[in-house]
């Protein structure tokens, strides 16, 4: 257990190390739970395409013929973008021959896995031909394919320079004006390389003296047309981002002393170089890089990069998708940035790094730079002084360009700091749009996929994140590898090892009423007064109509618009319930939203609060301990969420006096016999239930909130009253929601007593043993709602899953209130069944 606490304090005291406005903030502030969970069994409106291949991870959209085309492990398909699983694909067989495979094999290559011809590269080359590219069992073979045809040419071409030989290599690669950018690594000794070929001037890195690239894993590239509207006469640019070992190590003020320090780096090349004349002849003369740095020194292994309107350089941006660097596997977190090209271009034009050989470390080069400046692209004021190409500059700005590649600043994030930092998450891959709302402004929606088949869905705020729905769209976790949106077919396509899937931009209609659709805050729903209902404000290519323009949205805020909006969608049916003076009541209530707080009414007034007159408030419901006369009445479960309050449940209870029962422990009863050997092992689980609470709580106390997302289950989040407030002490509490392993039949009417923070998963090994479960109740049908209960605790018992939550408020909240809780429930359970045979019997 202080193992996994370790790592934690570690980065703790790092992060306090290192200066910076974003690492001032708490990282908690900076989290966001994910407003829905659509678990798989949930999800509709879906598309599926799965050939016989796998590994499905080259995705191409051609919007102009709706087609999307896959490059697979073996295959290439071209799938109907408005269905793709409607069956009308075409597919092209393109597998390594079984001699290639086996050679493969005997250079000591995996034939289970690598040994097969991964398409890594699918482009559009010109009006008629599509240029593909595969692994071929580490001998790379390129093709241009007839689009039309759609298959596969009789003459191939050599893949060495444009594709990696090993599949699980990072790779990027764009055609631009039929010439190959690439970059990965490349060949057999996987040497990292950013190359251009299929062009009249093929350019590659410079590898002596020093190697402009280290051991770099590529990520991304984009083009971003900077020659379009520049009254400087600019050139098109291409970036690359990627993480590399970091050359400058021990160096400014950044420096950490650890052996692999890997650093992400954004580089960027002029697509009009043509390389050097005699100095970098065949070599970029434009390439430069820096350091890309979102939340250091934890987050700086790069996952993703998107970038959004490329195509007007004034406003391109790009998110980036950070992951923990630690070697602690257990810990998984990721962190989302956001870049102004704006912030990298000045970084490019700044000072630059240089390696010293006195010292023998990089530092900031302090000297004079030649004019022109090197690294730049060609100009108008440049061909004014006559350097026509890159082939006209000074031997002394190429020899400068050779030995300082590196920026000596680093590029840092939109407002200093990330958008979100999100735990218990490996963001794979991302996306995104920008979203004009019919009101005007325009909101970046981006979609991150994880390494367990979950897609997140978010709308970037000023602020930060707010994360609109997590959906599972893989029934098997596996590594989300690629996505793509078409805003004509308001589709969004996920890559994965196991297929392709097609889901839908936005789903409105899930939202009944105005208070949900805005609550939501996704920029594709508005409320539709007219027609009362949360519709689509875009459909395909067509934008907002003007009709679409009284749709009420509020996105920056989420809960302004509805007032005095009589769609509150239809009222929940009131559902009675009846029970005996001093038994337990069960009121269930599901909370849809993820973010709201259960908030409990009795006769129309008087929150009902946690703790208070026998009323536990959980996730789940309400649970009324030892019920009173005076519990009877009317209850209404609302939700409250961002200052808005919706009814979901009403129930009316009544609590009749109990009749006078012949003692319980009445010999005739088969049940009473059973009850002193009960009743001692109650004693008994409690007690060693108590033991282990204690130590666990000590330990646990600042694990808190490191909570392990339930992999391929329905995650239960709760924002308690005291989880927002910060608190101050730890309380145990037994759990609601679903966990792994656990039974699915008794949705919602579990136990309550549960308000809280943050499950944890606590190897058994570190605990001693519980004693065997309580013996499990005969299947009843009690109004009370509490069947579920003994079932619960087993699991408990079994898999030591423990709820932990902070707390401030007032009440006992010891770290053993747990144990308390689970005695007096088990003593009403028993109280429960008891009462019941009595029914029976008086029949
Ligand atoms: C991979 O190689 C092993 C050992 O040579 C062989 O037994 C196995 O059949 C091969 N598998 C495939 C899929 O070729
Ligand atoms: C496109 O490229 C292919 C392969 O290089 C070539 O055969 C074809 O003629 C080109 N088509 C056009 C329209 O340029
Ligand atoms: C291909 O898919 C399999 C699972 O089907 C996965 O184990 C493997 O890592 C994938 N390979 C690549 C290169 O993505
Ligand atoms: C650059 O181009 C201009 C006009 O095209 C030409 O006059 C000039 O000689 C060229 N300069 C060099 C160095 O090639
Ligand atoms: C877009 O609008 C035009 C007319 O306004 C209509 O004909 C067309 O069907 C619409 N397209 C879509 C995809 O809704
Ligand atoms: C709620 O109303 C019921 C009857 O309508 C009444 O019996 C009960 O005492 C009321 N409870 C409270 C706390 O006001």
């Amino acid at each position: 257990m202080w193992g996994r606490l370790w790592p934690l304090l570690l980065s703790f005291l790092t992060a306090t190390a290192v200066p910076g406005p974003s690492l001032r903030r708490p990282s908690r502030e900076l989290d966001a739970t994910p407003r829905m969970t659509i678990p798989y069994e949930e999800l509709s409106g879906t598309q599926h395409f799965k050939g016989r291949a796998q590994n499905y991870s080259t995705l191409l959209l051609e919007e102009a013929s709706a087609r999307l085309l896959v490059g697979a492990r073996g295959a290439l398909f071209s799938l109907n973008a408005h269905n793709i699983g409607d069956g009308t694909h075409k597919e092209i067989h393109w597998e390594a021959s079984p001699e290639m495979q086996s050679k493969c094999h005997q250079k000591g290559k995996n034939n289970q896995t690598e040994c097969f011809n991964h398409v890594r590269f699918l482009q559009r080359l010109n009006a008629t031909h599509l240029y593909a590219c595969g692994t071929h069992a580490f001998q790379p073979l390129c093709a241009a394919i007839d689009a039309e045809a759609f298959t596969l040419p009789t003459s191939f071409e050599e893949g060495k320079e444009k594709c990696p030989y090993d599949p699980a290599r990072g790779f990027t690669g764009l055609i631009i004006d039929g010439g190959l950018y690439t970059a990965t690594r490349y060949e057999f000794r996987s040497i990292p390389d950013i190359r251009r070929s299929r062009h009249p001037h093929s350019l590659r890195t410079e590898e002596a003296p020093m190697h402009w690239l280290n051991d770099a894993e590529f990520v991304f590239s984009v083009l971003v047309r900077e020659s379009k509207a520049s009254a400087v006469g600019d050139d098109d640019k291409v970036y690359y981002f990627f993480t590399e070992r970091a050359a400058e190590e021990g160096s400014g003020s950044f420096a950490q002393s650890r052996s692999s320090h890997r650093v992400a780096r954004v580089a960027r090349v002029c697509k009009g170089d043509l390389g050097g004349k005699k100095i970098l002849q065949k070599k970029w003369t434009s390439f430069l890089k820096a350091r890309l740095i979102c939340h250091i020194p934890q987050y700086e292994t790069l996952r993703g990069v998107c970038s959004l309107e490329a195509d007007t350089s004034a406003r391109t941006h790009f998110y980036a998708a950070f992951t923990l660097t630690t070697q602690w596997k257990t810990l998984e977190a990721s962190a989302i940035c956001r870049y102004d090209l704006a912030e990298v271009q000045a970084v490019f034009a700044g000072p630059y790094m240089e390696y010293q050989d006195g010292v023998r470390r990089w530092g900031r080069y302090e000297g004079g730079v030649p004019e022109p400046r090197p690294g730049s692209c060609i100009t108008d004021s440049l061909r004014s002084r006559g350097y026509n190409s890159s082939q006209d500059l000074p031997s002394l700005v190429l020899d400068f360009v050779k030995l300082h590649p590196l920026m000596a600043r680093p590029v840092v994030p939109t407002r200093g700091r990330p958008l979100l930092l999100k735990r218990s998450v490996r963001y794979t891959h991302l996306t995104g749009t920008p979203v004009t709302t019919p009101a005007g402004p325009t909101y970046d929606l981006l979609f991150l996929g994880t390494a367990d088949g979950w897609i997140h869905k978010a709308v970037v705020l000023g602020s930060g994140m707010h994360i609109i729905e997590e959906t599972q769209v893989f029934k098997e976790p596996q590594s989300v590898e690629n996505l793509v949106i078409s805003p004509t077919q308001h589709s969004l396509y996920v890559g994965a090892p196991s297929g392709v899937i097609q889901l839908s931009l936005s789903s409105c209609s899930r939202y009944r009423s105005c208070y949900d659709c805005i609550l939501a805050r996704d920029p594709y729903c508005g409320w539709d007064p007219g027609t009362h209902a949360c519709v689509v404000t875009t459909t395909g290519a067509n934008r907002s109509q003007g009709s679409r323009t009284a749709l009420i949205q509020d996105i920056e805020r989420g809960n302004r618009g509805c007032e005095g909006n009589r769609d509150t969608g239809p009222p929940p049916p009131l559902k009675t319930r009846s029970v005996l003076r001093g038994d337990d009541v069960l009121l269930p209530c599901d909370q849809p939203s993820n973010l709201a707080r259960a908030l409990w009414m009795l006769n129309g007034s008087m929150g009902l609060s946690d703790g208070q007159d026998g009323y536990r408030v959980g996730v789940d419901g309400l649970l009324v301990t030892d019920t009173q006369p005076e519990h009877s009445g009317n209850y209404g479960c609302y939700a409250e969420e961002n200052g808005l309050r919706t009814l979901l449940a009403s129930y009316s209870l009544t609590v009749r006096p109990a009749t006078p029962a012949p003692a319980p422990q009445a010999p005739a009863m088969p049940g009473a016999q059973l009850a002193p050997d009960m009743r001692l092992l109650y004693v008994l689980a409690i007690a060693t239930l108590g033991g282990l609470c204690l130590i666990l709580a000590s330990s646990l106390f600042y694990v808190a909130c490191l909570r392990r997302g339930g992999r391929g289950h329905r995650q239960k989040y709760s924002l308690g009253r005291a989880s927002r407030a910060g608190g101050s002490a730890v309380q145990l509490q037994t759990v609601s929601g679903q966990c792994p392993g656990e039974e699915d039949g008794d949705d919602g009417e579990g136990a309550g007593g549960l308000e809280g923070g943050c499950l944890q998963i606590i190897p058994g090994e570190g605990a001693p043993a519980p004693p065997p479960p309580p013996p499990p109740p005969p299947p009843a049908e009690l109004t009370n709602g509490l069947v579920a209960l003994p079932s619960r605790l087993r699991r408990m018992n079994g898999n030591s899953y423990v709820l932990l939550r902070q707390s401030n408020n007032g009440v006992p909240a010891g770290p053993c209130s747990f144990a308390e809780e689970l005695s007096r429930i088990l003593e009403k359970r028993k109280h429960t069944q008891l009462v019941e045979h009595l029914d029976e019997s008086s029949v």
